[in-house]
């Protein structure tokens, strides 16, 4: 049995001033007419199993409304404080391990791009069959650059025709640590997503982030119904370190595995990257909604309010909504981020 998990819990600010507090990411229609949460939805529908969505409380009528909407079967389980990915990971290992034992997650960010849905899923398969044979198994993308914001893989012995033991597993590496990476050729970076059995998943908790796993265990003993929903008990997570499943047990454990990831996929972690993907045509631009080019080049341009004309400039980002426009370096990625923490500095 395989149990798709999706974690839609994070709060951007990478892609300010589009995503806000109340609206992350997975809440927006980033790259087509669906928002991200909903692509994703309809990228694991066909694999016609019920899934489990984690979130936070503040968002539940979103997410409700997105499952409604989508047709498809998922259960919803609020955590009333963000512990970052560990978490929930626990939380949805817990949850299945209590309900069948032996069953297989397939761990999915709410927030990715993935076109080629079908292709997707046959990676999915893939990777589900070898966490069978008892591995945390990766999807590894091959690098285009020292990207500092993603978990780096460095591939081990082969275990199936894709599939090859996980050597050595570092999140989010310094620049230069990156580069060696890059240089090396024997690294991927890990796309966020994971097929494991439940039951080992709690084994390297155990073994590596206990607080964490007990905190998962309080929260779901104490957790209450509310409505079609499954409110975490808030008291236990209060102790429980905000870690992500990556520092918590990737870097750690020694049953990490990887399947390349035969699928085109972003995270869309910076305009830059919205750029990459949506660029075109001989100036190498890519718009979106009401705005107007003359003489730009290999510029991401964006906007969901005024009409906003930009002439005579190269490599540029620019993003308006109704209250707030962003201009920047489309070389700086960090520059949304760097602007959100500068604002809430100024207060
Ligand atoms: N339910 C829940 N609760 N979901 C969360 C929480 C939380 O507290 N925090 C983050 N998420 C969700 C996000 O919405 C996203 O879908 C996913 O978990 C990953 O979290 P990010 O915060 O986006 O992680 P990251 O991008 O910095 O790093 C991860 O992804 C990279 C690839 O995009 C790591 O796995 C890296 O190793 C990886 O390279
Ligand atoms: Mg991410």
């Amino acid at each position: 049995r395989i149990l798709p998990v999706i974690l839609s819990g994070g709060s951007g600010s990478r892609l300010w001033p589009v995503s806000r507090r109340a609206r992350p990411k997975q809440f927006l229609p980033l790259t087509g007419e669906r928002t991200m949460l909903r692509e994703t939805l309809d990228r694991l529908a066909p694999l016609g199993l019920e899934m489990l969505i984690l979130c936070a409380e503040q968002a539940r009528f979103q997410v409700a409304e997105h499952v409604q909407e989508a047709g498809h079967r998922a259960r919803i389980v609020l955590e009333p404080l963000a512990r970052n990915t560990a978490l929930p990971c626990a939380v949805a290992a817990l949850i299945a391990e209590r309900q069948a034992p032996g069953t297989i997650l397939l761990i999915a960010p709410a927030d990715h791009y993935i076109p080629d849905a079908a292709a997707f899923r046959a990676a999915a398969a893939h990777a589900a069959a070898l966490a069978a044979r008892g591995h945390i198994v990766t999807f590894g993308v091959t690098p285009d650059g020292p990207e500092t914001g993603y978990g780096y893989i460095r591939r081990g012995e082969a275990l199936c025709e894709r599939g090859a033991r996980v050597a050595a597993f570092r999140e989010k590496p310094d620049l230069e640590t990156a580069r060696g990476y890059l240089a090396s050729g024997d690294h991927f970076w890990n796309a966020g997503i994971f097929a494991a059995p439940a039951a080992l998943l709690l084994d390297e908790l155990r073994a590596h982030a206990p607080q964490v796993l007990d905190a998962a265990r309080g929260a779901l003993d104490g957790a209450g119904r509310d409505l079609d929903f499954l409110r975490l008990a808030a008291d236990p997570l209060v102790a429980c370190p905000d870690l992500s499943i990556d520092y918590a047990v990737m870097e750690r454990t020694r049953r990490a595995a990887m399947v390349p990831a035969e699928f085109t996929w972003s995270d869309l972690g910076s305009w830059a990257a919205m750029w990459e993907i949506a660029r075109e045509g001989a100036d190498g631009n890519a718009t979106r909604g009401n705005v107007a080019l003359l003489d730009t080049k290999r510029s991401y341009v964006h906007s969901d309010g005024p009409l906003v004309a930009v002439t005579g400039v190269r490599d540029l980002v620019v993003v308006a909504t109704a209250d707030a426009v962003l201009v920047a370096d489309r070389a700086a990625p960090g520059a949304a981020g760097e602007v959100v923490r500068h604002l809430k500095a100024a207060g």
